[in-house]
């Protein structure tokens, strides 16, 4: 067993009564998604530049959406910017060990007051052009030459702060909002799933930031498909899985999915409390809008995709421990397994196939994309889009 199916509280799990649902399904008659009208998905989804920026105004616009991990930002005053929402943005901890988000915008001329990449410690943020001055908690503390200022409310000129909230470690941020976001009202169940897969102690590890030329919708459903994984990744990691044994369940606009690995006939047969459910199957969620997390036997993937263009995505991905390696040979050990899915798994082959579709759907040829029982989840996952969407036109 390893370290992190060591850490899962399977028996208190809300996950348990699908692993258990799913387990009674392949005992009975095999499993196949009882579901019809499956329909088809139109391709100007992926290629219309309206819907693309009806995406961008309903959706990313307002949704929470996760900037990163508490674990990024240990330390008072550790910081990072982050513009992949449209919006220049600025990750703090305060000296109240509060986590904060505000608008990287200095309140004198709009200058981005922190311009470095990455992750950074300071005590204070001054601005490069005249030196305006902020604490970590967004107030202004100093303006140089402040008595030449004739406008009264200069000193009032705060940073301002964007509406966040923290649950299983991760940082959200919603454009829209106001004040403090409400967790457990977004996340419903999955705050459970979260606890229970420990993701608030979770070590930040690694990450790898790419553009690909995809629909990020695309990317979602890659990761939503249980069909392609024996195949797709026939010389990768699909030996590791059953072909098309797959459970896919919907709570609140996020999806929980389960791909078995090999394993999973023992699991069938065993008592929940035997479980070894971090080897035995591979959890996969969809967090509403745009995130996915997969997790490994011994590890967490993270991917953030953020639209750029109807057919272009920056890629996000980034690596969580149990507890960050104690010995060089750990450390060399998850290098090397986030590089294999990284680069060999998710660039070299889902990435890829996603980049091909893109191509294929400017011919033409396809006016929609036919669903299989065993692609319930990308009907759901349009199902949750829609919502935000409206009427798009049915091919
Ligand atoms: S623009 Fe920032 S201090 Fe002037
Ligand atoms: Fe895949």
């Amino acid at each position: 067993m390893s370290a992190g199916s060591q850490s899962l509280g399977v028996s208190n799990a809300p996950f348990v009564s699908q692993i258990q649902a799913f387990i009674d399904a392949v005992n009975g008659d095999g499993y196949v998604h009882k579901t019809s009208d499956l329909g088809s998905i139109p391709v100007s989804v992926y290629t219309d530049r309206d819907r693309f920026d009806i995406e961008s105004q309903n959706i990313f616009a307002k949704a929470p959406v996760i900037l990163g991990h508490i674990s990024q930002i240990p330390r008072k005053g550790d910081h990072f910017t982050f513009d992949h929402l449209g919006q220049p943005l600025l990750v703090v901890r305060g000296q109240d060990d509060q986590v904060r988000v505000f608008y990287n915008i200095c309140r004198h001329r709009g200058v981005r007051l922190v311009s470095r990449e990455g992750v950074a410690r300071k005590p204070s943020f001054v601005c490069p052009y005249h030196n305006w001055t902020y604490g970590l908690d967004g107030q202004l503390n100093h303006i140089p030459c402040l008595e030449t200022f004739e406008n009264d409310d200069v000193s009032g000129r705060h940073l301002v702060e964007v509406s966040s909230g923290i649950a299983g470690g991760f940082i959200f941020a919603s454009l829209a909002g106001k004040g403090p976001i409400d967790m457990d009202g977004f996340l419903g169940e999955l705050t459970g799933d979260f606890d229970a897969l420990a993701m608030g102690e979770q070590a930040f590890f690694k990450q790898s930031v790419r553009t690909t030329k995809s629909n990020w919708k695309l990317i979602v459903e890659a990761f939503q498909d249980g069909y392609h994984v024996v195949r797709l990744h026939r010389n990768s990691v699909g030996p590791l899985f059953l072909d098309n044994v797959a459970d896919t369940m919907r709570i609140k606009q996020h999806i929980r999915a389960m791909v078995a690995r090999q394993g999973f006939d023992k699991m069938c047969q065993d008592d929940p409390k035997d479980w070894d459910v971090r080897n035995q199957l591979s959890l996969a969620y969809f967090v509403y809008p745009n995130t996915i997390m997969i997790i490994h036997p011994d590890y967490i993937s993270q991917l953030g995709l953020f639209p750029v263009s109807p057919n272009e995505t920056i890629c996000v991905h980034s690596c969580f421990l149990d507890e960050e390696p104690k010995s060089e040979k750990a450390k060399a050990h998850f290098e090397r397994a986030f590089d294999i899915i990284d680069k060999e798994v998710f660039t070299a082959e889902d990435f890829f196939v996603c980049e091909q579709a893109q191509i294929g759907m400017t011919s033409g040829v396809n006016q929609s994309f036919p669903l299989s029982k065993h692609e319930i989840g990308l009907k759901i996952f349009h199902e949750i889009v829609n919502e935000q969407i409206g009427d798009w036109p049915t091919v």
